[in-house]
This record gives structure tokens, sequence and C-alpha cells, in this order.
């Protein structure tokens, strides 16, 4: 897969006036890279993230995905810097959310779902739902929601902030080891 963003901009129109997060920002990726965006509270980063994954419009410019296989699933999966977990699902459910949507079937996407919980250190909360976490926990979940999947592309917002150091390493390594044609995008 590759993206290439060319000239993005995004402004925001807010009560005070506008404030323009992104300003014509062009650079591209491909499969099998790993890209940081490094920058201070407030420099744009979850705004460019979000454009890729085609969550916002922007207000000028344009992202192009394009992809190996075009008709897998969908191009991208986004960890929240939030998380993004939905309250009213079960741990499992959550991960086990975006294989549905892929039309994987009930048995092996549950089976694959509780294999990524367990490397994560969460076995026995599969069951349980994300007010019951810990905000690490939560966080973690957030991103095996994302891995289970093997999206072409991996956008993270911020995805290791609050995990204690052990589990980062787990997680870097799992990402790592994601294979065939994925690229990364990460902010931290
Ligand atoms: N929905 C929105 N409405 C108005 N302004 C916004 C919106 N989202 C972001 N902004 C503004 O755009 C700028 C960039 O925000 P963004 O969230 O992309 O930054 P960030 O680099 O991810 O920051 P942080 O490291 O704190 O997460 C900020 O000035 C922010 O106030
Ligand atoms: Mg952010």
């Amino acid at each position: 897969m590759r993206f290439e963003c060319t000239a993005l901009s995004k402004s925001y129109e807010t009560r005070g006036g506008r404030v323009t997060a992104l300003d014509k920002v062009s650079f591209g990726a491909q499969g099998h890279e790993f890209i940081g965006v490094v920058g201070p509270s407030g420099c744009g980063k979850t705004t460019l993230l979000k454009l890729i994954a085609g969550l916002i419009e922007p207000t000028s410019g344009t992202v192009r995905v394009t992809r190996d296989e075009p008709n897998g699933g969908p191009s991208s999966a986004f960890v929240f810097q939030d998380h993004g977990l939905f309250p009213w699902m079960t741990v499992l459910d959550n991960v086990a959310f975006g294989l549905e949507m892929q039309g994987v079937g009930r048995r092996e996407r549950r089976d694959r779902s509780r294999t990524f919980i367990e490397r994560v250190g969460l076995r026995t909360f599969v069951d349980s739902y994300p007010h019951q976490l810990s905000v690490g926990m939560r966080q973690r979940v957030g991103i095996v929601r994302a891995f289970v999947t093997d999206p072409p592309l991996l956008l993270m917002d911020e995805p290791f902030g609050a995990l204690d150091s052990q589990t980062r390493r787990v997680l870097q390594a799992e990402l790592r080891s994601c294979g065939g044609s994925n690229a990364a995008l990460s902010s931290s």
C-alpha cells in the first residue's frame, strides 16, 4: 500500500476565530515503513492522522491511499489518543468489532481477539466494560483492536503514552512483527 499527502491544510472555525492546524503538509509512505510524527501539544498530530484516516475532511490539499488489493476490507485502522472504545461493549466485543465489520465469522473473530487480548495481559478482563478498566488497560484494548485486523495502514495517535515500560515493549515487539505490506504512522 502507499499513501501520499499533497499540500494538506486544515483550519478549524472556532468562536475565537480561525485556527490553522496544518498548513500545506506534503509527504508519503509505503508498505514496510514506520513513520513517527513528533511535535508539541497542539501542533496538529491528531489532525494529520485523522485526515489520513478520512475521519475529517481537509480544508485544501489531498490524501491519496493506494492499496495493493483494492477489495479486502478498510485501508487503515486507527488507535485513538483517548482509546475511543465503545462503552456499551465488552473488551472482547470491542476488539472483535473490526473483524465483524470485515465479515469474519463469530468463532474465528472471538478466537483471534482473545489471542491478542491475552498477549497484552488482559485475559481476565475479556468480559469487562471499558469503564471497569484503568486508563492504560483501555489504551491496550484500543491498540489490540487496531492490530487484530492487520490493516495495510496502521494510524496510531500517541498509542503508548499511558503504558508501563514492560507492556510498551510487548506492544512494540507486536508492532514490529506486523508483516506483509503494512505501513505505520504514529504520533508521540
Ligand atoms: N475539532 C476542533 N475544533 C477546533 N479546533 C480544533 C479541533 N481539533 C483540533 N483543533 C485545533 O487544532 C490544533 C491542532 O490540534 P491537534 O489535536 O491536531 O494537536 P495535537 O498535536 O494532536 O496535540 P496533542 O499533542 O495535545 O494531542 C490545536 O490548535 C487545536 O486547538
Ligand atoms: Mg493529539
